[in-house]
Formats: C-alpha cells, sequence, structure tokens
C-alpha cells in the first residue's frame, strides 16, 4: 500500500520552531512528528510514502534518506512549485499513489498525533461500498476543524462543513484518510481544499463514509496543542505499559528521558515532559508539562512549566520559564530570568526578563 502525507504548509501556528524545519520535523516526544506517522504506516504494510511538500524540501529530503534505510520504506518527495492546497498535491502525485491494482491509499495531514489505528481504517474501509473514509474525532472546539455529520450506524457522511462559523456537530476530520483511486478523478492539477471540494462533492454523491477514531487524538499544530497532544500521547504510553517511560523518585508522573540526556540530583521532573537526545539537566530543577528538545541545557535550579524549549538552547541558573513560552533554535536565556509566555525567535539571547506573552524578535 501507499501513503501521501501532506507536509507543505509554512506551519506559522508553531514558529519559532518552524522557522529552521519543516513542521513535521518539529520533534514530538523525542521523535520528528512525520516519523510517528511514518512508523505507524510501515507497520500496516505501507511500502511507499509520499511526503507533499512546498516548503525547504532540502532539509526534508536529507532527513530523511536516513529514515528510509532504517525503516525499509520508500520514502519520496512531490514537490510544488506553488502550494496547492490539501487536494491538489494528490492529483500532483497521481503516478506515485496509483499503480493499477485498484488498491485504496493513505492521505494523512502531517501535524496529526494520535495511535493511528491504520488496520481498523482499512477493515471499515473494505467493509463499504464508498470511494473514501475518513477518521473522525469528538471536539470541543469544532470550529478549529473539519466538522463531520454522519449517520451513526453506517458511517455515511451526510455533510463536511470546513470550520464551520455556526455549530454543525461535534465530530470533526481528523486528517487520516484511505481513499480509492478513483478519488484522484475528483481532483485537478491545481490549488484545491480537500475539506472545502472535494470531500463535500463525495458526500453528495452518498459516498464519503467516516469511521470514529479509537483513542486519543490532536493537531499539534499549535503550541498550546502540542503540550495537551503530549500529555494525550505520554497517558496512553502509560495505558499501553510502555517500557519507555521514565522511572525513579525524581520523577512524577509520565514522563520520557532519552538515553542519551542527563539528569541531576534533586530534580522533580514531571507529570507531562519529553526530554530529548544529548540534553544536560543540572541539579535542582523543576519541569513539568514541557517538551526539551535536543541538545538543550538547563541549568541549576531552573523551573521549566508548559513550555517548549527548541533545541540547543540554554536556560540560566533560576530562570523561570511558563505559561506557553517558545524558545526556538539556539536560544540562552540568561540566569535569574522569568519568561511569561515568551515567544522567542532562533539565535537570541534573552538578558531581561519577558513579563507578558510576546513575540521576542
Ligand atoms: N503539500 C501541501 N501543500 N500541504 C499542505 C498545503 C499545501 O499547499 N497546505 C496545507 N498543507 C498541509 C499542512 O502541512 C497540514 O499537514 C495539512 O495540510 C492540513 O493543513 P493545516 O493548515 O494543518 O489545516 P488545519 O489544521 O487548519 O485543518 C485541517 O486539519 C484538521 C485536523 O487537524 C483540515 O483537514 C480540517 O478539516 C481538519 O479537521
Ligand atoms: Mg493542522
Amino acid at each position: 500500500m501507499k501513503a501521501l502525507i501532506l507536509v507543505g504548509g509554512f506551519g506559522t501556528r508553531l514558529r519559532p520552531l518552524t522557522l529552521s524545519v519543516p513542521k513535521p520535523l518539529v520533534c514530538f516526544a523525542n521523535k520528528p512528528m512525520v516519523l510517528h506517522q511514518i512508523e505507524a504506516l510501515k507497520e500496516v504494510g505501507v511500502t511507499e510514502v509520499v511526503l507533499a511538500i512546498n516548503y525547504q524540501p532540502e532539509i526534508m529530503l536529507n532527513f530523511l534518506k536516513e529514515f528510509e534505510d532504517k525503516l525499509h520504506i520508500k520514502i519520496t518527495c512531490s514537490r510544488e512549485s506553488e502550494p496547492l492546497g490539501t487536494a491538489g498535491p494528490l492529483a500532483l502525485a497521481r503516478a506515485n499513489l496509483v499503480d493499477g491494482s485498484g488498491e485504496p491509499f493513505f492521505v494523512l495531514n502531517s501535524d496529526v498525533i494520535s495511535e493511528y489505528p491504520f488496520a481498523e481504517l482499512i477493515k471499515f474501509h473494505k467493509s463499504h461500498a464508498g470511494e473514501a473514509t475518513i477518521m473522525v474525532t469528538k471536539v470541543d472546539e469544532p470550529s478549529k476543524y473539519g466538522v463531520v455529520v454522519m449517520e451513526e450506524k453506517t458511517g455515511k457522511v451526510e455533510k463536511f462543513v470546513e470550520k464551520p462559523k455556526m455549530f454543525v456537530g461535534n465530530k470533526v476530520n481528523a486528517g487520516i484518510y484511505l481513499l480509492n483511486p478513483s478519488v484522484l478523478d475528483r481532483i485537478e492539477l491545481k490549488p484545491t481544499s480537500i475539506e472545502k471540494e472535494i470531500f463535500p462533492n463525495i458526500a453528495a454523491d452518498h459516498k464519503l463514509y467516516a469511521m470514529v477514531l479509537p483513542g486519543f487524538w490532536m493537531d499539534i499544530g499549535q503550541p498550546k496543542d502540542y503540550i495537551i497532544g503530549l500529555r494525550l500521547y505520554l497517558d496512553s504510553l502509560r495505558k499501553k505499559s510502555s517500557l519507555k517511560l521514565a522511572v525513579g523518585s525524581n520523577i512524577v508522573g509520565n514522563v520520557l528521558v532519552h538515553e542519551s540526556a542527563t539528569v541531576g540530583e534533586g530534580c522533580l521532573i514531571g507529570p507531562d515532559v519529553a526530554i530529548g537526545p544529548d540534553c544536560v539537566v543540572e541539579s535542582g530543577v523543576r519541569l513539568s508539562s514541557c517538551s526539551v528538545m535536543k541538545g538543550v541545557h538547563i541549568k541549576k535550579h531552573a523551573c521549566i512549566s508548559r513550555s517548549i524549549i527548541g533545541w540547543h538552547s540554554t536556560v540560566g541558573r533560576w530562570a523561570r520559564i511558563e505559561n506557553m513560552t517558545i524558545l526556538g533554535e539556539d536560544v540562552h536565556v540568561s540566569d535569574e530570568i522569568y519568561s511569561n509566555g515568551g515567544i522567542v525567535l532562533p539565535h537570541k539571547e534573552i538578558k531581561s526578563s519577558i513579563l507578558k506573552p510576546e513575540i521576542v524578535m
């Protein structure tokens, strides 16, 4: 089977992290987002993944060569010279997606995290006579997403409304699809939205089906949701009794500590923390609800909560970083600094406190 991952777009809502790498390469729980998806696709027998990209393809390709070899899966890039939206890239990659076998193919939004129940999706797709299956999930704030109204019993989609202004329902498109090759005949090679144009059309022909996604789900394309997604992901590891979760007297709740990271004496880490490769966490540090990316150095007695620390950054002694602070790559925060929701661009030095949420250029 084949799969296409929509990795284009500038990832503006996850800046400053996406100023250094494309969104799908931003690490989530110590692994680039897109790798979570590729690994899960591989498990259900996908042999080729096409990355539909329109931004920084070189960085993406260099990075993925390594994983092609490690995972024994073919990864190709389909480059757009202009952004083709969420459907146009399928037309562009048509030759890579169909081989005449009539087999359906996967399409994924690159910024959604879940347990990727692809095997269940394949089973459901084969059980109905439609052309396309989308996974849906219940959320509290449906207006941010594509809302799906479906027949409960059969899963047949009656209506698909992208980002509705008025309440239509609370089941939303999870950005995980299985499509028959015939769907490609509905898409022209031009900027097109699969949500606004293609899905409503298929639904009108009674050929669109939806399946409620089992387990957790989150679109992690925004910092606040990224932190929520991390909690849900770690919680699902806990339910599976994963051996990846850290244990120890200085650990509270669900925590990932990369094997190459070091954590000093008298720290208190957790809940809901991921510490990436080559990180150094000195003694007496307090971390909760935060993601600490590769090569970060956190000095003695610093305290970080509900924040994301970009790779190769340092946080000074007694610093207090909180309230959705996001440090881009290679940011250096001096000793005793307080950051309340600062969004700091890459390669900066922070020498005075950030008292209210703001962007530091
Ligand atoms: N190749 C390519 N080209 N990819 C693109 C383009 C483009 O022009 N535009 C967006 N993408 C990719 C993004 O990188 C992302 O992986 C995916 O398409 C969806 O775009 P987002 O910008 O993240 O959309 P959204 O989160 O507002 O809404 C979408 O996702 C929701 C679920 O998270 C829609 O599919 C909603 O219906 C859905 O509920
Ligand atoms: Mg998104």
